[in-house]
């Protein structure tokens, strides 16, 4: 338990007493972690994989808020506020949770203000990016929002910006609102103006003017 950055200050007897009300539990890729609408019961830290936070209308429409990736952890919300769970979370690949009790999350957070101010600064942060995101569709055509997320999605490799795990079309687009088929044109565009250059095994190379697309 010490190993995860959210609970590295907590003393032997807080870890002592958390590992007797937590479980270490692994998924395979597509299965739903926790149910958009359902009571919940845990909170999840990922320690490996990546998965999708996402909600859907009632006729089957999804947009993802986020990608989570391992030291993310989920299912605060309901935790603190009682609430039904806010949005499902889905597997992407295989992977390992460290799944805690809503009573030793409840325990830790009235008795480890470290813990507590680290929660406090994901929300906060969460929230930044929920701002963020609104600007986006308010503000950017789905030339800019596809530029947005393929940036958001790309890590620097020495000195290029690659976009690194496959992202798929159709992910793309229940990010941003869009149809597949409006993804693929703007794509395409994309591609063959250079500001986005495919390379094998899924991976894009973004070129820096991508950028003038976002603001
Ligand atoms: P909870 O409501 O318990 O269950 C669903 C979880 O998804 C929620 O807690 C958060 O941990 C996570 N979640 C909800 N909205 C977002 C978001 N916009 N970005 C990242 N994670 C989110």
């Amino acid at each position: 338990l010490r190993r995860i950055p959210l609970l590295a200050t907590l003393s032997e007897q807080q870890l002592d007493a958390l590992a007797a009300g937590s479980a270490r539990r692994s998924f395979p890729r597509g299965r739903t972690i926790v149910a958009e609408g359902e009571p919940s019961q845990s909170l999840y830290i990922l320690l490996s994989g990546r998965a999708k936070v996402q909600r859907s209308d009632t006729e089957g429409k999804e947009v993802i808020l986020a990608v989570l990736g391992s030291g993310d952890w989920f299912g605060e919300m309901s935790m603190i506020d009682d609430a039904p769970r806010s949005a499902s979370v889905i597997t992407l690949e295989p992977c390992e949770f460290m799944a805690i009790e809503k009573a030793s999350f409840r325990k830790l957070l009235a008795e480890s203000p470290e813990v507590s101010m680290a929660v406090m600064r994901q929300l906060v942060g969460r929230l930044r990016e929920a701002d963020r995101k609104i600007e986006t569709l308010a503000l950017l055509d789905v030339y800019g929002r596809v530029a947005r997320v393929l940036l958001d999605f790309s890590e620097d490799v020495n000195g290029e910006r690659i976009v690194r795990n496959r992202l798929p079309r159709q992910e793309i687009a229940k990010m941003i609102g869009a149809s597949r088929e409006m993804v693929s044109r703007v794509m395409k565009g994309l591609e063959t103006e250079g500001f986005v250059v495919p390379l094998p095994e899924g991976r894009m190379l973004l070129r820096e003017k991508l950028g003038s697309y976002t603001h």
